[in-house]
């Protein structure tokens, strides 16, 4: 396993949308397991393959925030929201990609996922909590969306703006 460079915002491929995977194969595996190891080491509850440059319909996700409690790794490929609640809730969101940002985002707030587990095993995920939050996030950034992209336009380019300048340092100047 090993760990991959996450993009950081803005970034064009962060905006693109991510292609279906055709085959759930070994290469794809690896992909999974580099992005769980890549997520864990952040720390982060989610990561989605774009934010490695890698333009596949691929997430990984744990919301187990307990350090001591077990892992409860999910891996999708090809994710799809096939039912979603009327009911919204409100959760403060935060990126990877979007370090130290944080903003207040509604979403449904249970969802039905169908996805291709890590052996290619056609499964359906009941959501609510976190963890429905979670996977809406993640499979926004297989579809070029950003939760700043849910914010008005002031409150986003400020975030941006910001990102910017830490993309900058970060660059060593
Ligand atoms: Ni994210």
């Amino acid at each position: 396993m090993a760990l991959r460079k996450i993009l950081l915002h803005p970034d064009p491929r962060l905006k693109k949308k991510c292609e279906p995977v055709t085959q759930v194969d070994d290469e794809t595996r690896i992909l999974m397991q580099d992005m769980l190891e890549t997520m864990y080491d952040a720390p982060g509850i989610g990561l989605a393959a774009s934010q490695i440059g890698v333009m596949k319909r691929v997430l990984v996700m744990d919301i187990v925030k307990d350090e001591d409690g077990e892992p409860e790794p999910y891996l999708m490929a090809n994710p799809e929201i096939t039912w979603a609640s009327e009911e919204l809730s409100t959760y403060e969101e935060g990126c990877l990609s979007i370090p130290e940002e944080f903003a207040d985002v509604k979403r449904p707030e249970r969802v039905k996922v169908s996805y291709l587990d890590e052996n290619g095993i056609p499964q359906e995920l009941d959501c609510d909590g976190l963890l429905a939050t979670c996977v809406q996030h993640e499979i926004d950034h297989l579809d070029g969306k950003l939760f700043i992209d849910y914010l008005g336009p002031v409150k986003r380019s400020m975030i941006t703006g910001r990102m910017k300048k830490r993309k900058k340092e970060r660059a060593g100047t």
